[in-house]
């Protein structure tokens, strides 16, 4: 169905036409003056100059033609050349209703739906999660549900880090600690272990050990760049020890991802494309687009227009090991064969802007994307702490996700728990997932490209602008609803009736926003534009509960119609946390 604004746009054009003006001033917005309209048109002024005339005149003129609208209640002009309008209740009701009972409120589905691949997440086999990878798993998980929302067909993939030098390192770390494993043994022939030789806890002290030492000492880093190499290669006891990494790492990372409700479609990695990178470093020095600098091979990507240095591409090293810029080219190889996607969409820390403008430079260049296909990176600042310096734990350590996620957890069942009788289960059930919407809600309502603050008191508040404050409200909804059929009232069938309050108005006029919204957050890959409308919309649903006694009301057509209204906003506002990520519980 069409967006609220336009219809009242398309309603405000006819009128400027009706008066003798171009149709195409009509424009309206919303009112930057609420105490005085509701929506506002400046197309008068616009008009001014096309047509010589004072823009008061021009705005009383088309005031004029409002008069028997059945969208406007009221179009004043007003000085220097203002129209201010307000809304008739019965064309909002209708608009309400028709949401109401429409698939998706109305939200207009894309005639031809793009194929988009959201590659986030991007955790490091053998490296334990931190709170970096936090951001990019919670920002694409809602990137991806928005655009499904939206109607796009959207594949998420953790482009796991799986094949880089911490491999190496792990590698090189278990053959200091034991070099009589079979693993580094070359002329063994025989069946390896099944079982790893190191358990997960193990492996999350192993590498950080190895990566101290390799900074440290010279040759260790080389022994663990020539270990990662040969892994590359195929040497047959590293690929052993890589499967053992990953056997123990993912299902781990499976775990972890899950509690956060963050769940990919494809768990695939740098790994994954190997058998291509021959083929493509083939393609590409053949067709004449990589050449050897310094015995590596690379691709140059700077253009005539740039201001700033781009350096070139790096696709083998002198060693002929694969980077970074290799795998993610390769996956662009298999992404394209695979699935001819309309657009890939990369979350990472904005730190790594150069590096995929030079990725995706080269991928154009060689030709591996055709024309049609976007690439887009969103690159997210930083989580800081309260000092405004990257987030630690409170002894001032690296902060891993799951500590994180604990800290939040016990905070909020305190919450939960303080001057109130709860089983401890449930407590706890309900501390878990108010929790995630604290830290979900936390970093998805700033602006992605933003650093922000993690400031655990605030984002756990149930006041303010918190995923705990969204969630109180969706089950301050739930909770008069359930009193209501506990009093024998029908929900069903019920409609919205016209407002009789300025509160009412006010709920109703947030709640016709949704279709816009949400087909901008989808365009823009905003989820903070959906953090910022149910903010306001659960803002102007607790004032229009302030002043109405709803549930023993004894009208009962006003009270059904207040159901109506209050459904529409349940499910409005669920459909919100959905794509952002989380859920809300039935009673807090
Ligand atoms: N593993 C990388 C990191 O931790 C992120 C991967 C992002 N995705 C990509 N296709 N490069 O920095």
């Amino acid at each position: 169905m069409k967006k609220f604004l336009d219809l009242i746009s398309e309603e405000m054009q006819n009128a400027f036409g009706a008066a003798g003006y171009d149709a195409s001033l009509g424009k309206v917005t919303l009112s930057n003056r609420p105490d005085l309209c509701e929506y506002q048109c400046n197309g008068a002024m616009a008009g001014a100059k096309l047509y010589k005339k004072a823009p008061l005149m021009i705005a009383r003129d088309v005031a004029e033609k409002c008069g028997g609208s059945q969208v406007f209640a009221s179009v004043e002009a007003a000085a220097p050349g203002f129209l201010n309008i307000k809304l008739r209740e019965a064309f909002v009701a209708g608009y309400l209703n028709h949401m109401g009972t429409s698939p998706k409120f109305g939200l207009e589905m894309p005639e031809k739906p793009m194929k988009i691949i959201v590659d986030y997440g991007g955790a490091n086999v053998a490296k334990s999660l931190h709170v970096g990878h936090l951001r990019s798993a919670i920002i694409g998980e809602s990137v991806k549900r928005i655009a499904r929302y939206a109607g796009y067909e959207v594949i998420g993939d953790i482009h796991m880090g799986d094949w880089g030098l911490q491999i190496g390192l792990v590698i090189t770390e278990l053959q200091e600690r034991d070099p009589s494993l079979p693993y580094f043994d070359e002329s063994f022939q025989g069946e390896y272990p099944t079982k790893a030789p190191f358990t997960i806890a193990e492996l999350g002290e192993i590498y950080p050990t190895a990566s101290e030492k390799s900074k440290a000492d010279e040759a260790y880093k080389e022994r663990a760049l020539e270990a990662t190499t040969k892994l590359q290669k195929g040497v047959r006891g590293y690929r052993a020890l890589w499967r053992h990494i990953m056997d123990v790492s993912v299902p781990d990372l499976k775990k972890n991802y899950h509690s956060l409700q963050v769940d990919f479609d494809l768990w695939k990695g740098e790994s994954d494309v190997q058998e291509l990178i021959p083929g493509m470093v083939e393609y590409m020095k053949k067709e004449g687009y990589a050449y050897y600098s310094d015995g590596a091979l690379v691709v140059d990507v700077k253009e005539e227009t740039d201001t700033k240095e781009i350096p070139p591409c790096m696709i083998l090293k002198s060693d002929g090991a694969s980077l970074y810029f290799t795998t993610d080219l390769a996956t662009i190889v298999e992404r394209m064969e695979d699935y001819h996607p309309d657009k890939i969409i990369y979350l990472t820390d904005k730190r790594q802007e150069l590096y995929f403008e030079q990725m995706f430079r080269c991928a154009r260049k060689t030709k591996l994307v055709v024309p049609e296909t976007e690439l887009l990176h969103i690159g997210f600042g930083t989580m800081n702490g309260k000092d405004g310096k990257p987030f630690k734990t409170r002894q001032g350590g690296v902060m891993s996700l799951s500590l994180l996620v604990k800290e939040i957890n016990d905070e909020m069942y305190r919450k939960i728990t303080e001057n109130r009788q709860m089983e401890e289960q449930e407590a706890s059930d309900i501390a878990k997932v108010v929790a995630l919407s604290a830290i979900k809600y936390g970093d998805l309502s700033n602006q992605a490209s933003k650093d922000y603050i993690f400031d655990i008191d605030k984002f756990t508040s149930f006041e303010g602008d918190t995923g705990p404050y969204i969630l109180y409200t969706i089950v301050r909804i739930k909770s008069i609803l359930s009193k209501i059929r506990e009093q024998g009232g029908s929900l069903e069938g019920a409609a919205i009736r016209e407002a009789g309050s300025l509160a009412e108005k006010g709920l109703m006029l947030e709640l016709a926003g949704f279709n816009s919204m949400m087909e901008s957050a989808c365009q823009e890959s905003a989820p903070h534009k959906v953090c910022a409308f149910i903010y306001s919309l659960a803002n102007a649903f607790n004032r229009f509960y302030h002043e109405t006694k709803i549930v023993s009301e004894e009208d009962a057509e006003k009270k059904s119609g207040w159901i109506a209204l209050l459904i529409l906003t349940r499910d409005i506002l669920e459909t919100c946390i959905d794509v952002l990520g989380f859920a809300a519980p039935e009673r807090m």
